[in-house]
């Protein structure tokens, strides 16, 4: 069995391309993955996934939700541009992840390259359970439909996990090292806590983005997992 990948993701939530790039350089050696938001890719557009992708893998955190026909087509169009992960919304359906699914697969084979990984992203217990759904089905139907994993709350990890068995990816946000800031999070796990839930991957962002030395930051987060 291969090793497990290195579990951080670091979220490059800024505006400003050059100083996420900085940002990836400091941390390169130290994460698995950069993850570009909503906030980058609307500043910077497609270029910043090719830029990004020199430095280390890129996740593309575009959190894509609309009819089956325009997210495959945007999936598409993500899966030219070299991510190693992209993300839909779960609840936008079994069909639409689906095609999300293919059109990234797609898009990749267009251009040579390995599609990304397509993770769903589920929604907290409470705001699930308004839409009449819970994570964990929401998260099961979405790996039903072709997706590799899940994106859920620190919330739900454990019992998403449970459901899915070990093979989907789960990624973890509102994750906080101890001691660190809650920031604008209602509820967050230490990185201890989420992996011993089931996670896989851990998105961290201003712990790391807004310390005087990310890299450092970074580092004592996978030592406190006892990740190397
Ligand atoms: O700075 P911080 O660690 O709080 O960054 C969290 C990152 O995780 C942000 O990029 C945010 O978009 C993402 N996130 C998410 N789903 C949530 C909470 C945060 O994708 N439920």
């Amino acid at each position: 069995m291969s090793a497990p990948p290195n579990p951080l993701v670091v979220a490059l939530d800024t505006s400003d391309l050059d100083a996420a790039v900085a940002l990836a350089e400091a941390v390169s050696g130290q994460v698995g993955m950069v993850k570009i938001g909503l906030e980058l890719f609307t500043a910077a557009g497609p270029s910043s996934v090719s830029r990004l992708a020199e430095r280390a893998p890129v996740f593309l955190d575009l959190k894509l939700h609309d009819i089956p026909t325009t997210a495959g087509r945007a999936a598409r169009n993500a899966g030219r541009l070299g991510a190693a992960m992209l993300t839909v919304h779960a609840l936008g359906g079994p069909e639409m992840v689906r095609a999300a699914v293919d059109g990234a697969a797609e898009g990749a084979g267009e251009a040579g390259i390995t599609p990304p990984e397509v993770v769903a992203v589920t929604v907290l217990s409470s705001l699930a359970e308004a839409a009449g759904a819970s994570p964990a089905s929401l998260a099961f139907e979405a790996v039903t439909a072709g997706a590799r994993g899940a994106v859920v709350s620190g919330d739900d990890v454990k019992v998403v996990r449970e459901a899915l068995g070990q093979d989907p990816i789960l990624v973890v946000p509102g994750i906080r090292p101890s001691g660190a800031r809650s920031n604008d999070h209602a509820r967050v796990l230490t990185p201890v806590e989420a992996m011993e839930a089931g996670a896989d991957r851990l998105v961290v962002g201003r712990p790391i983005t807004e310390s005087t030395d990310p890299a450092a930051a970074a580092g004592a987060i996978l030592e406190e997992i006892g990740w190397r």
